[in-house]
């Protein structure tokens, strides 16, 4: 897929298609509860169903949703990120309702050259308006290991956590004319 190296892109490609973005279902099966939603062979699922690669090249990436649809919850997504030159990519691990008017959490990860941090972005869409993002820099190499990112959302309050660790909390603030995404799933 990768043969023709002519362009600094591509040689970023090929570098993503043999390390590959590795996500893992500790509870879950991701065969039983996700479905591939684009990039066809890009995505594979692995392991019996306990763990799923994403891969990118120049044509397209690829991705996956749950077929199940949830209104609030928490999710827990062990990702271990593209190392060394990432540059240009994005990874993204979000919730989304449907149709117009949408609400949407978002964590996304953007890659970087090698020695340069990924650096995280969340944000919240209520009722289709966002303009709510907060960036963050993580306190280790997300490319090494495993780590947990997390998505607790209930009707009080959003918490974007990392292994664990608080990093946003997104208030219910109806109470003074904010919108809050907690109708639609
Ligand atoms: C890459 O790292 C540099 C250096 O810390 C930072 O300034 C830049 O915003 C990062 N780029 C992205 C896309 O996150």
């Amino acid at each position: 897929m990768f043969s023709n190296p002519i362009t600094l892109l591509l040689s970023v490609m090929i570098f993503i298609s043999s390390d590959l973005l590795m996500a893992s279902a500790s509870d879950g099966n991701f065969y039983n509860n996700f479905d591939i939603t684009f990039g066809g062979d890009r995505a594979k699922i692995l392991n019996g169903g306990q763990q799923l690669t994403l891969s990118l090249d120049q044509y397209s990436g690829s991705g996956f949703r749950s077929k199940n649809e949830y209104l609030f919850g928490r999710i827990d997504m062990q990702i271990k990120f593209v190392p060394e030159n990432s540059a240009g990519t994005v990874t993204t691990f979000y919730l989304s309702s449907e149709g117009p008017g949408h609400d949407e959490i978002d964590f996304e990860f953007l890659g970087n050259l090698s020695g340069d941090p990924y650096i995280v972005h969340t944000n919240v869409f209520s009722q289709g308006k966002g303009n709510r993002e907060q960036q963050f820099h993580l306190w280790f190499d997300p490319t090494k290991a495993f780590h947990t990112y997390s998505i607790l959302w209930n009707s009080q309050r959003i918490i974007f956590l990392v292994d664990n660790i608080p990093i946003r909390v997104f208030h219910n603030l109806e109470s003074i004319g904010v919108p809050f995404p907690k109708a639609n799933p």
